[in-house]
């Protein structure tokens, strides 16, 4: 049985979706009961649990031949990034008392980068969860093209996208949750030994000029990416309501100057199969429906 956190979210459910299909056991962890009935209607077993309730982790942890622990984003962390401590804390007590038989950790790109940034959450998880002796995967991703969820709605109104990563024609790794969750499940039923890591990206690197005309084609209009000044970043974010900006803004920085790159480096990714294209299609659909 493969017990999936972060399943009500995009790549749990990608996991999940591609587990299903391949007819083996899941269990759905969900922290609202009510959200796992479609999974459970899907025939999956249901594990009620919030990613900072250790007891309640290892409860449905227990017995799993793989763990895929997905940690919540958290845009915002405090300076000395307490909150990821104690996640990380409670995630190595939950699998050191359930010690299922291997886990995959998502991860992400960048996540061995010594400057400090908002991606330093998943370091410190990393680390923590280093310290357990059953095998674990971390499966670091590029940036998710679902982040252009975002941009969906002044792409089609206003043919304009506000890009923080510049310059606007420099490549990015980035990623399809699809791809992203089916890598994991394929991971979830390798056996390996010890600790390892898998990085991926897309079919190629993306630049946020790409978005734009990828947009264009689908929209049928004129859409541009226009760069946001740097120096304007920490006053928008404050205005957006963000406490500690900094973070972002380093991770920003990272990404802009290249110092957030994967550790085998494009060489040594693996690459998925979703093209951009079909990403922001079913974006554009999904706000058409909503
Ligand atoms: N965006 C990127 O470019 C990027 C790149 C690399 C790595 N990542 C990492 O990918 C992860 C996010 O994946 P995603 O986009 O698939 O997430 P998502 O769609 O935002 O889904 C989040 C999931 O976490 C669950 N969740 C939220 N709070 C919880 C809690 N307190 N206890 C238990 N479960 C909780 C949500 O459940 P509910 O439905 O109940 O809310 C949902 O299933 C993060 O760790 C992020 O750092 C993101």
């Amino acid at each position: 049985m493969f017990a999936i956190t972060g399943i009500t979210g995009k790549v749990g459910g990608e996991v999940a979706r591609n587990l299903l299909a391949g007819n083996q056991p899941v269990r759905a962890v969900v922290r609202d009961l009510r959200k796992g009935e479609a999974w459970a209607q899907l025939g999956c077993d249901l594990a009620h649990a919030d990613i900072h309730d250790a007891g309640a982790l290892t409860s449905a942890f227990k017995g799993a031949e793989s763990v895929f622990v997905l940690v919540p984003p958290n845009f915002d962390p405090s300076p000395d990034f307490h909150e990821a401590r104690a996640t990380a804390a409670t995630l190595r007590s939950a699998l050191a008392a359930a010690h299922p038989g291997r886990v995959v950790y998502l991860s992400t790109i960048g996540a061995q980068a010594t400057q400090s940034n908002l991606l330093t959450q998943h370091t410190i998880i990393e680390q923590v969860l280093g310290e357990l002796s059953m095998p674990i995967t971390l499966l670091r991703p590029g940036w998710f093209m679902e982040n252009c969820s975002w941009d969906v709605a002044s792409a089609t109104n206003d043919g304009v996208i506000l890009s923080f990563l510049q310059p606007i024609d420099k490549p990015v790794p980035m990623v399809a949750a699809a791809d992203i969750g089916r890598v994991a499940a394929e991971l979830l039923q390798e056996t390996w030994k010890g600790h390892r890591v898998v990085e991926l990206e897309g079919p190629h690197r993306v630049t946020p000029n790409e978005i734009a005309t990828t947009f264009a084609d689908l929209l049928g209009r004129p859409v541009r990416m226009e760069p946001v000044p740097r120096e304007t970043w920490e006053s928008l974010f404050k205005s957006q309501g963000m406490k500690n900006p900094t973070s972002r803004i380093q991770m920003l920085d990272g990404f802009n100057e290249g110092w957030i790159e994967f550790e085998s480096s494009e060489s040594g990714s693996r690459k998925g199969r979703v093209a951009l294209e079909a990403v922001l299609q079913t974006l554009i659909e999904s706000r058409r429906k909503s």
